[in-house]
């Protein structure tokens, strides 16, 4: 389990970010597996066959943890969620819709 060790509530250590429509806050350097899990996720996408999927490796290699990611002034991205740090203003939806990796 990915665990915080710097306590979010210390708000001069936050970020802004948009998690499936609603602004959170997340602290710099943490990845977004990470920050979702802390704010209770537990389905990062779905499969075309309508199965849950949540992160299994943390570490970059079993791609269950994608989530569509869209930074400012860029075109949606499929990423992974373990492997890709938070960013202030990046929107993040777990249903990717158009899945490229
Ligand atoms: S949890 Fe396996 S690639 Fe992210």
């Amino acid at each position: 389990m990915m665990r915080r060790i710097i306590p979010v509530e210390n708000g001069s250590l936050t970020i802004s970010l948009e998690l499936d429509g609603v602004r959170v806050q997340a602290i710099p350097g943490e990845s977004l597996a990470g920050m979702m899990f802390a704010r209770g996720v537990g389905i990062f996408r779905w499969t075309s066959g309508g199965k849950p999927r949540a992160p299994y490796c943390a570490m970059g290699t079993c791609f269950e943890c994608r989530v569509e990611v869209r930074r400012v002034g860029q075109e949606p991205v499929v990423a992974r969620a373990c492997m890709t740090p938070v960013e202030d203003g990046m929107v993040v939806n777990t249903v990717a819709p158009r899945e490229k990796l």
